[in-house]
Parts: structure tokens; C-alpha cells; sequence
């Protein structure tokens, strides 16, 4: 993760710098010195000095091996964390970030707050992390795996569920509010609850009902599908109500794979409700209702 002490220590060339790095990434794989001075503006001896600093701090990274026959550099994760971070303090979305809430398979979630004291979670989307073969299972393929190409999915995971989130609580769908999306990094209102807990539940029947009502405003309102429906992408907050997360995946309704993403989200609710709270719910008639060609769910 972003070493913060270092990140309050960059100055406003720096922050220029890791900025052309990453526009120019467009371009090169490795982006030569020179274009980094060129563009950034800054004498090359300054640019030199600093790229010494972010390198050894871990902001922009050299090739491991000697491939290059010029001097060259790449962006890193922790770059990126910090040009997404400056921009989303520098526009007043957050003034400060507190403890982590969760690591994911696929992100890492801090917990932040803006000027007026308002509690946010953060969610920095990190794709790469997992190992090839899931991510060959979850998306069904399997992107070059360049640095550069790492940090572009990572961005357009986090664009992906910002606008998700948006169009769902549009649909009245329970999930965090959307708040801002800048580069790999998404705000979003935090939820304080938990993970599901079967053991203590009181009425599981009803929490079932309300987590497919909200699958199925999903799926008639927003016209989404989740795809990565499991009880660790549904939290509850202490009044019982459920909230959705985690949506980078979800999928259009007229998506090739949508049948079947829709149907593996709702077996594995079906599944859990099944095997830990001892509930029978009939998938077919979960389907049904959900795509909204039967009224109610017979649980
Ligand atoms: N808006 C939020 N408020 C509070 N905690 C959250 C929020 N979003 C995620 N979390 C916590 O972070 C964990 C991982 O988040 P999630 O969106 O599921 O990411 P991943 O794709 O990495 O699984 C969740 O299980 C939850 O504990
Ligand atoms: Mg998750």
C-alpha cells in the first residue's frame, strides 16, 4: 500500500512528473527520460534529481532487467495511489484517510472523511493481484499482462462500478452511494455493518427476500447483473437493512453472458441460504421473479 509519509512528501514537480509518466504511458512501455523532460517542462537536472526520489520511493519503476537501450521509466501502483489521491484532496471529495476496512480479492478499502466530517469509504481497485487462472475465470480472458495494461484495467474496473453504483441507486437498488471516481480509485458512502452472519439471524427468510428484491430492481431497473453475487458481497447494517457491494463485474442485461451470470448470482445466494440457514429457495422461481415474469418468490 501507499507509504503516506512519502506521499505527503512529494511537492508539486513531482506530482508533474508521475502526471506525464502516466499520460505518456499511452505512447511507451517504458517512457525515455527525455520525453519526460520535454513534457513535464522542468530542467532536466531537476527531473533527473526527482526521478531518483520516485524511483527509490517506489512511485515509477525502471525495467528489472536491462532491456531498454535508453533510459526509461513506468509508472507504478503506488504512482497511480498517489495521482489519484492528490486529485480527489485537491477537489475537496476527501481530507483524510483513516484505518482499512477490507482487503478484496481484487482492491484494497479504506475508510476516509471530507471537510464537513463525513464518514467515506475508498475503494482502490488493483487488478493483477490475483492469479491468472481466476482472472481468466471471472472476466473470461485474459489481458496482456504489461504493467501498463494492469493499471488501465484497474481504472476501467473502477469506472465501471462508479457507474454501476450510480444507476443503481437510481433504480432504488441498496448499494453504497456513489460519490467520485478519479483514475483506479473509487469514493463511495460507508456502510457501517458486516459480512452476513447466518448463525445470528433471526429471520433469514426475510433477509433472503430482500437481498433477491434487490437483485431483481437490479435486473428490471438498472437493467444489471452483478456477477459476483456471494454472501461476502452483501453487508448488513446493524436495523437489518442489506446493501450489495462490489460491482466492478456486473454486466447488461442483453450481455452474451448475462443468463448465465445471473443464474450462477442467484445459485449462490440459494446455495448459502441452503446450506447454512437450513432455507429451501426454488432457483427457477428466484429466476423468474427476478427477471420480473412472476410477481412474488415462493419461499
Ligand atoms: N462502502 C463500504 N463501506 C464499508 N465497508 C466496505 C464498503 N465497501 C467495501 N467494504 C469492505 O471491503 C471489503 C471488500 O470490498 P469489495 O467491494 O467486496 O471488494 P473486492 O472486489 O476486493 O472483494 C468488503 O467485504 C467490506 O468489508
Ligand atoms: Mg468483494
Amino acid at each position: 500500500m501507499l507509504n503516506l509519509k512519502k506521499f505527503m512528501a512529494l511537492e508539486n514537480n513531482d506530482f508533474k512528473i508521475l502526471s506525464v509518466t502516466e499520460s505518456l504511458m499511452k505512447r511507451h512501455e517504458f517512457i525515455p527520460l527525455e520525453e519526460i523532460i520535454e513534457f513535464s517542462e522542468i530542467r532536466g537536472d531537476e527531473v533527473e534529481f526527482r526521478i531518483k526520489n520516485l524511483s527509490k520511493d517506489r512511485f515509477i519503476s525502471k525495467p528489472v532487467k536491462k532491456i531498454l537501450r535508453y533510459e526509461g521509466y513506468q509508472l507504478t501502483s503506488y504512482g497511480l495511489d498517489a495521482l489519484g489521491l492528490k486529485a480527489l484532496v485537491k477537489s475537496g471529495v476527501i481530507d483524510a484517510i483513516g484505518k482499512q476496512l477490507g482487503v478484496g480479492k481484487e482492491s484494497d478499502i479504506f475508510e476516509a472523511i471530507n471537510s464537513k466530517g463525513t464518514r467515506l469509504a475508498v475503494k482502490f481497485h488493483r487488478l493483477g493481484r490475483t492469479s491468472f487462472r481466476q482472472t481468466l475465470r471471472k472476466r473470461g480472458f485474459v489481458a496482456e499482462q504489461s504493467q501498463i495494461s494492469w493499471l488501465n484495467q484497474s481504472k476501467l474496473s473502477a469506472e465501471k462500478e462508479y457507474s454501476a453504483l450510480r444507476t443503481l441507486v437510481s433504480a432504488r437498488v441498496s448499494t453504497p452511494k456513489a460519490v467520485k471516481c478519479n483514475r483506479h480509485i473509487v469514493v463511495m458512502s460507508l456502510i457501517v455493518g458486516t459480512e452476513l452472519k447466518f448463525a445470528e439471524m433471526e429471520d433469514p427468510k426475510s433477509i433472503a427476500k430482500e437481498i433477491l428484491r434487490n437483485v431483481r430492481r437490479a435486473y428490471l431497473g438498472a437493467k444489471l447483473i452483478h456477477s459476483d453475487l456471494s454472501e461476502y458481497n452483501i453487508l448488513i447494517k446493524p436495523n437489518g437493512q442489506i446493501l450489495i457491494i462490489d460491482w466492478p463485474q456486473s454486466v447488461s442485461i442483453d450481455h452474451p453472458n448475462a443468463y448465465d451470470n445471473l443464474k450462477r448470482d442467484i445459485h449462490n445466494i440459494v446455495t448459502c441460504f441452503r446450506r447454512q440457514s437450513n432455507l429451501t429457495i426454488d432457483l427457477d422461481n428466484a429466476l423468474e421473479y427476478v427477471k420480473g415474469n412472476v410477481r412474488n418468490l415462493t419461499i
